[in-house]
């Protein structure tokens, strides 16, 4: 669990939901993001102490044993994981995500990322890359539930006899959902400890809306416990979705980055028994934005690359956020770092009146 929390200084208001938070609190986890949510994101974004367990993005296994740099890449938390597993500062558990489809391999690399410190595993049956899928990772073992059973399997002998929890993350199948209870059944027969089921299929990619009524039937289908994941971008979405899903627990994805205070938000909702903390201020997303390409820099990052890293979360959080969306469009052609953190942390969008912009930079 998570350290405790603190909103020292955050607005709100006491409008409330109808339903009473109190009985309803649950875990909320940190959605694998490839590309985008690496350990620096890990650390801003659980910072609060409002997350319960972040995900690494996945270790892609084929047929070999990855040398130990692989998994401190992806995960280099484990370079300071104590007996209980690798932790973001904020003492927030980071399970580690491996993504493949030959059981050997992936028991070999599980042993080898269990040595390492990991003591949370999860299996990935998700993702829509077509070059992943090509070679039969990720998403396209859905079509076939007995291949779901095997890797599991085969990672979980080698997780339980360790003590290491093995999770797998689901869509709702390939093409349709047919056999989207057959493989969570499979996945819980080979031994999983937990699903998380991101309510959509292959074919529907990111396309709203999440099948969060599809995720009660897969709960009805298996007794491990079942984690909500797709489009929980606010308060609203994450009753909806458990509401719907029956779930306690949820995973939050693009919304944690479109709203860095989504996860404070749920939890001061549920804690307080109703009171909602207002908007999260442009001045908190820029800071983040502003801390993460610090972080950054001070790895040697060249300024480009963060750049475009910027980009790319402010251009999730522009479909939530107005004044993101206005900033996003006076920088979309900004290619250098200085100006384009000005260009975040300026009291205007375009202005050139800029609060100090980092530490560091
Ligand atoms: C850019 C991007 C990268 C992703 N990478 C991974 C990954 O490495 N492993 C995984 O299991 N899911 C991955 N996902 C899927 C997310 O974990 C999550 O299931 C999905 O985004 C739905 O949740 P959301 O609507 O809250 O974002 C990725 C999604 C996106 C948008």
């Amino acid at each position: 669990m998570a350290q405790s929390l603190s909103y020292s200084g955050s607005p709100f208001s006491n409008t409330s939901f109808s339903q009473s938070p109190s009985a309803v609190a649950g875990r909320l986890g940190l959605a694998p993001m490839e590309g985008v949510i690496d350990a620096d994101t890990r650390a801003l974004l659980s910072e609060d102490g409002a997350l319960d367990w972040c995900v690494t993005e996945f270790v892609r296994v084929v047929d070999a044993k990855l040398p130990p740099r692989v998994f401190l890449r992806h995960c280099p938390e484990l370079a300071t994981a104590a007996a209980f597993g690798p932790v973001t500062p904020s003492s927030t558990p980071v399970t580690l995500q491996l993504l493949g489809s030959d059981p050997e391999a992936l028991a070999a690399n599980a042993e080898q990322a269990i040595a390492q410190g990991a003591t949370r595993l999860d299996l990935n049956f998700g993702c829509p890359a077509k070059t992943v899928n090509r070679h039969d990772g990720g998403a396209s073992l859905l079509r076939t539930p007995i291949r779901v059973h095997a890797v599991v399997a085969a990672v979980a002998d080698v997780g339980h006899r360790a003590g290491v929890t093995v999770n797998a993350k689901l869509r709702l199948g390939f093409d349709d959902k047919q056999l989207a209870l057959a493989c969570a059944q499979a996945a819980e027969a080979g031994g999983a400890d937990e699903l998380v089921v991101h309510a959509r299929t292959r074919r529907e990619s990111y396309r709203p809306p999440a099948h969060w009524e599809w995720i009660a039937r897969i709960r009805a289908a298996v007794s491990v416990p079942v984690v909500a994941n797709g489009d929980i971008w606010s308060l609203e979405d994450y009753w909806k979705a458990r509401t719907l899903s029956g779930c306690r627990d949820v995973m939050l994805g693009r919304g944690m980055l479109a709203d860095p205070w989504l996860a404070r938000r749920i939890r001061h909702w549920q804690f307080s028994g109703g009171e909602r903390l207002l908007a999260t201020p442009w001045s908190a997303r820029s800071d983040m934005l502003c801390r993460y390409a610090e972080a950054k820099r001070l790895a040697g990052m060249p300024d480009k690359v963060i750049v475009s890293l910027l980009k790319q979360w402010l251009n999730i959080m522009r479909g939530r956020d107005p004044e993101a969306a206005s900033r996003f469009m006076a920088l979309r052609r900004e290619t250098a770092l200085l100006p384009f953190l000005m260009g975040l942390s300026a009291s205007e969008p375009g202005s050139s009146s800029a609060r100090p912009v980092s530490r560091a930079i």
